[in-house]
């Protein structure tokens, strides 16, 4: 198939795209290179043997989604292109609103006018807010708890009414748990700008010496050993989990939501245990206040995933932090030194 991949030099973007030119499809990246860099997606056609095609473009410019799908019989999106960081998007709620929400109707737009009716979209366990009802199921009410998770659930929304409004559409909404990782390679991986935000990037930048010890945000939750309980899934995992989707999609239309988890939570302490094991170091960690927002516990229930798409999670926390390790030691300033 000639699939067109937003955000396909970021993180998640980057693995998926590698896998579909591995399985074979053409792929067509569009990224306004906000938060990735286009090294990423070198390094991906250099470990497929393959090219992309790339296109540096803005959803919002809806003149250059156009012209993305002018001309290429495009079938299917994959759809990851977004803003992500749940602390900027309380500071600065239209930007995420427009950004994500605006530019996700104006790639809707563009894909009925040419025609393309099958989308993959990233959506996030963060739809269910700080449910504290674990295992979390498909059916667990969506209550997102800020302006980057709401974008989610609107988004969510539009593609549903989009869906029961125009049957010829094929879309899958995939709730991620906690991405972690990074190709085994070694040479592509999570490269996040500024200050890391999320657990495993900054472990691993404590670990490569960049940042002295990680804050544990609460040793006072209701877990086994105070921190709070995560399922990270490997972004390898992650990235089969969208080409088993899109082979769903391709049996026909409908709307389809599923989680793409482990089903098994980590505690904050037990990956910061993992990863140590994995670098062969001490990493240094000092408790803090709970982060605002924070459920103590969250993890899926994957089963409908495994059900419909005959997929699931197959790498550990172990390799998890064995691999993102391998990437951040090769590269212990991501991208940048190209
Ligand atoms: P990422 O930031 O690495 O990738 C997102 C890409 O989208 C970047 O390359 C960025 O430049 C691009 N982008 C952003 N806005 C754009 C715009 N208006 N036009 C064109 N390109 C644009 O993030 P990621 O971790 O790979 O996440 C991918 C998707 O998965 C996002 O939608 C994110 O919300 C979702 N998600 C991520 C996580 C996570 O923890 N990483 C968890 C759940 C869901
Ligand atoms: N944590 C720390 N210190 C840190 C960072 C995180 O102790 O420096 C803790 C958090 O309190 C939490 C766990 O590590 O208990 C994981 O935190 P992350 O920020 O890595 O992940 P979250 O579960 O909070 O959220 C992430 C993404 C969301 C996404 C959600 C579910 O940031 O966008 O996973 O997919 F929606």
């Amino acid at each position: 198939m000639r699939i067109l991949v937003t955000g396909g030099t970021g993180y998640i973007g980057s693995h998926t795209t590698l896998a579909l030119l591995e399985a074979g499809h053409d792929v067509v990246v569009v990224d306004n290179l906000l938060n990735s860099s286009q090294e990423s997606l070198r390094r991906v056609q250099e470990l497929a043997g393959r090219k992309a095609e790339f296109i540096q473009a803005d959803l919002l410019d809806t003149a250059a989604l156009d012209a993305a799908f002018d001309g290429r019989s495009i079938e299917a999106v994959i759809h990851f292109a977004g803003l992500k960081a749940v602390g900027e998007s309380v500071a600065k709620p239209l930007y995420y609103y427009s950004n994500n929400v605006v530019g996700t109707i104006n790639l809707l737009h563009a894909m009925e006018r040419h025609d393309v009716r099958t989308i993959v979209f990233s959506s996030s366990a963060t739809v269910y807010g700080a449910s504290e009802e674990v295992p979390l199921t498909e059916d667990t009410p969506m209550n997102a708890v800020n302006p980057y998770g709401r974008t989610k659930e609107h988004i969510e929304d539009i593609l549903s009414d989009l869906g029961s409004a125009d049957p010829r559409w094929s879309i899958a909404l995939l709730r991620y748990f906690n991405p972690a990782g990074a190709h085994e390679s070694g040479r592509i991986g999570e490269d996040p700008t500024g200050i890391p935000n999320n657990l495993l990037p900054f472990v691993a930048q404590v670990a490569v010496g960049r940042r002295d010890k990680v804050m544990v945000f609460g040793n006072d939750y209701p877990t086994p050993d105070g921190t709070g309980v995560r399922d990270y899934i490997h972004v390898v995992d992650l990235a089969a989990g969208h080409l088993a989707a899109l082979n769903y999609l391709g049996e026909g239309p409908g709307v389809r939501r599923w989680n793409l988890g482990t089903g098994n939570g980590s505690s904050v302490l037990e990956v910061l245990t993992a990863f140590s094991a994995a670098a062969g170091k001490d990493i240094a960690y000092e408790f803090t206040d709970r982060r605002p927002g924070d459920a103590a516990v969250s993890y899926a229930d994957p089963s409908a995933a495994h059900a419909d798409l005959g997929w699931r999670a197959e790498r550990s926390l172990a390799t998890m932090c064995e691999d993102h390790w391998r990437w951040q030691k090769n590269n212990p300033e991501g991208y940048a030194a190209g």
